[in-house]
């Protein structure tokens, strides 16, 4: 992956980290939102249609991934590092998925499920980022050379 790429993936899970929490929303609770400049992270359908907007970039980009990957025949490369995080990935994404539908006025999910679905939004990126780290600081890639 090039840096270029290792950049922009960092700043669009960043962002899409930022405004999943501004939904929630902790900003104004916890006064970032008081600081001057920083009024828009307390704007609830703001972070969400931006929430939303970044998902899809994030959609693209790992269909464009998935396509590559197969088409160079790279999927027998992948570690046991590199599963775990289209794994990681591939959850996140459902969990999403989930939630948006949730959000359709027609779909009703039972309140238990919403929890869990909701539970794993959220776990799933720190569990990719402490991944991330263990795999630089273990100096383990997710392809095999
Ligand atoms: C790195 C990727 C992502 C991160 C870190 C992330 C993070 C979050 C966080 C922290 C929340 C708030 C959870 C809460 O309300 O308790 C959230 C909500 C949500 N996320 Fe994500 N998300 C990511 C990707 C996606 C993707 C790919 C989708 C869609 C396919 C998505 C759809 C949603 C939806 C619909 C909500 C709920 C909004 C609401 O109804 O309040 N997210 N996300």
């Amino acid at each position: 992956m090039s840096k270029k790429e290792k950049w922009f993936l960092g700043l669009l899970s960043f962002a899409l980290l930022f405004t999943g929490f501004a939904q929630m929303p902790i900003f104004k609770r916890y006064y970032l939102a008081d600081i001057p400049g920083f009024a828009w992270t307390a704007d609830y359908y703001l972070n969400h249609r931006l929430h939303y907007l970044l998902a899809f970039i994030l959609l693209f980009y790992l269909f464009y991934k998935v396509v590559t990957f197969f088409s160079s025949f790279q999927l027998k490369n992948l570690t046991f590092l590199g599963w775990l995080k289209v794994f990681l990935w591939g959850g996140i994404v459902f969990t999403g998925m989930l939630r948006v539908l949730k959000n359709f006025p027609q779909v009703v999910f039972d309140y238990k499920t919403v929890m869990y679905v909701d539970w794993i939004h959220l776990g799933l990126p720190f569990l990719l980022f402490i991944f991330f780290i263990l795999g630089k600081v273990a100096g383990i890639s997710y392809l095999r050379k």
